[in-house]
């Protein structure tokens, strides 16, 4: 039997002056995890999130319905970053092997904070690159648009890494779970969970926010895809 979609809502989605009422409504919904990019600036060509709005992300579940948050990290050398997000509340850090010279330490300082460890692929990242790691490594984000900006559409070239994760998860007996980040739409989604072993999906304007239906509507239904 497939896994149970791992539903992830893209914050960076929200408008700055809504999202603690926003986040308070998804919190009563279905949802899995809070999704919350962080950038530098450098890493990529934008500024995201940061530390105060995970602190207030986490405070609100806490007192709601407990959801897991993960961080995505799009900034440099995030191993200087892992405690101050570790203490503000993050369940699951995502880095992008490139950001470090030794992603593979920063991933074992995560564990070491008790958090479940990410690595995010960019599209021109191969599996290559990574595959050393897969084995301390609890989630797998593979990016169909390029990092930065939320709004940008599923690029097709990508999918073929999602099927060759999965493939090599089973080959190795791996249990990372595969995530996608970046144009999920009804068609994307349903392709790649059917057919291409992904169980999470990070989800933006495509199918959750601005919809005509509400919240839980909307995530009641992606459910079905
Ligand atoms: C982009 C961010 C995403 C973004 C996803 O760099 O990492 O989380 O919100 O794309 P959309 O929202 O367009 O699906
Ligand atoms: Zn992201």
């Amino acid at each position: 039997m497939q896994d149970k979609k791992i539903l992830c809502p893209s914050i960076l989605n929200l408008p700055i002056m809504h999202i603690a009422e926003e986040v308070t409504k998804l919190d009563k919904t279905d949802m899995d995890i809070f999704h919350v990019d962080i950038m530098d600036g450098t890493f990529v060509p934008n500024f995201g999130m940061s530390v105060r709005e995970l602190q207030m992300i986490r405070e609100i579940t806490d007192a709601g319905n407990k959801k897991l948050i993960d961080c995505h990290m799009m900034v440099m050398n995030p191993h200087r970053y892992i405690q101050m997000i570790a203490e503000a509340g993050a369940d699951i850090i995502y880095i992008h092997p490139e950001s470090e010279l030794i992603p593979s330490a920063t991933l074992e300082l995560i564990q070491r904070h008790g958090k479940k460890t990410g690595l995010i692929l960019n599209p021109s990242t191969s599996l290559e690159m990574v595959k050393d790691m897969l084995p301390i490594t609890d989630y797998v984000m593979i990016m169909a648009v390029n990092p930065g900006f939320a709004g940008r559409s599923f690029m097709p070239y990508t999918r073929q890494k999602f099927v060759d994760l999965h493939t090599y998860r089973s080959e190795y007996n791996l249990s990372y779970h595969l995530v996608l980040d970046g144009g999920a739409t009804k068609e994307v989604i349903s392709d790649l969970y059917h057919n291409c072993g992904v169980e999470g999906f990070v989800l933006g304007k495509q199918e959750l926010f601005f919809q005509e239906d509400d919240y839980e509507t909307c995530i009641n239904r992606i459910r079905l895809y």
